[in-house]
C-alpha cells in the first residue's frame, strides 16, 4: 500500500513516518517543500515535493497512493504571517481542502488529518476556523477519513512544551494561556503516531472524530507540575492567570 505523509519532515508527520515504517510491504511518501534538503531516513523513504494548496504538486505526490496522511503546518506557527500566507486559514483551512479534493480525484481512499482538540464546535478563533474548514471539506469528499484531535503533544524535537519547559526551568514566573482552567491533555507525539498508522491501515471502523481531550484532562495549571518537577527551578516558578 502506498501511503503519503505531507508535512512527513515535521514533528508529528516525522514521528508517523516512522511508525508507518514499520509495516512491511507499504511504501512510505514524504512531501516537504525542499526534497533536497536531506531527511532523517536515509532515502529509504521516497520524498517529493509539494506546497499546500497546490494542487498540482499535491497531484504529482498522490498519484497511486490508497492513504494520504495530512500533517502540515507554516513555518513559526502559532505567528501567522499574512504577508507570506502563513496564516492558518491559509495553509490549514484552504491547503487542506485542496489536499482533500485532489486527493479524492486521484481515487485515494482514505484521508487521515491532524486535526486539534477544540475543533468541530464553531469556535471563531483563527486554529479552529481552519480546522473546522478543513474537517468539513475532508468529510464533503465522501473519501474514508479519519479526524484525529490531539490537545498538546509532547516528544523530541516539539517545540511547545519544550518552550514551557525552559520557561519552567529559567523564568521566575510562567505564562498561563487562558484562565488556567482551560483543560488539556498532553500526549506523547509517540502514541499520537500509533494512532495514525492504526487509522491508515485496516478497515475503518470509526469515522467520528477521535478526540483525546476527554474530561480527565487536566487544566492547565495542573499540567505545569510535571514540568515544575523535571526542571532545575522546580519551586522557582509561580504560575501567574491571567486578570478575569
Ligand atoms: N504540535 C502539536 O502539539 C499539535 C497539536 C494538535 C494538532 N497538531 C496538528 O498537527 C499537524 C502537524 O503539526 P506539527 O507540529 O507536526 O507541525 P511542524 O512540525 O511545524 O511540521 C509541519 C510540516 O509542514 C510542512 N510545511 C510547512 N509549510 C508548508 C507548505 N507551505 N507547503 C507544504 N508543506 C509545508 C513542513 O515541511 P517542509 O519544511 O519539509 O516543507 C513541516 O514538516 C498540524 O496540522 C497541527 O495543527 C499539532
Amino acid at each position: 500500500m502506498r501511503i503519503v505523509v505531507t508535512g512527513g519532515t515535521g514533528f508529528i508527520g516525522g514521528e508517523v513516518v516512522d511508525r508507518l515504517r514499520e509495516t512491511p510491504g507499504d511504501e512510505i511518501v514524504v512531501t516537504s517543500r525542499d526534497p533536497e534538503r536531506g531527511d532523517r531516513w536515509g532515502g529509504r523513504v521516497a520524498m517529493v515535493q509539494a506546497f499546500a494548496g497546490d494542487p498540482l504538486s499535491l497531484g504529482r505526490a498522490f498519484t497511486g497512493a490508497e492513504v494520504v496522511v495530512h500533517a502540515i503546518q507554516f513555518p513559526n506557527h502559532p505567528v501567522e504571517d499574512p504577508a507570506r500566507g502563513r496564516t492558518y486559514l491559509e495553509v490549514d483551512g484552504k491547503g487542506t481542502r485542496v489536499a482533500a479534493t485532489v486527493a479524492k480525484n486521484l481515487g485515494v481512499r482514505r484521508f487521515v488529518y491532524l486535526s486539534g482538540a477544540g475543533a468541530g464546535q464553531g469556535r471563531p478563533q483563527p486554529w479552529f476556523r481552519a480546522k473546522d474548514m478543513a474537517e468539513a471539506a475532508i468529510k464533503e469528499t465522501g473519501m474514508e477519513y479519519a479526524l484525529l484531535r490531539p490537545s498538546w503533544i509532547y516528544g523530541p524535537g516539539d517545540r511547545s512544551m519544550n518552550r514551557f519547559l525552559f520557561f519552567c526551568r529559567y523564568l521566575p514566573m510562567v505564562p498561563v494561556i487562558g484562565d488556567g482552567k482551560t483543560t488539556v491533555r498532553p500526549i506523547s507525539v509517540k502514541d499520537v503516531a500509533r494512532c495514525v498508522r492504526m487509522r491508515s491501515g485496516g478497515r475503518m471502523r470509526r469515522t467520528r472524530p477521535w478526540s483525546w481531550a476527554d474530561p480527565s484532562a487536566s487544566a492547565w495549571t495542573r499540567s505545569y507540575a510535571p514540568c515544575r518537577r523535571s526542571s532545575a527551578g522546580a519551586g522557582r516558578c509561580s504560575i501567574i492567570p491571567p486578570p478575569s
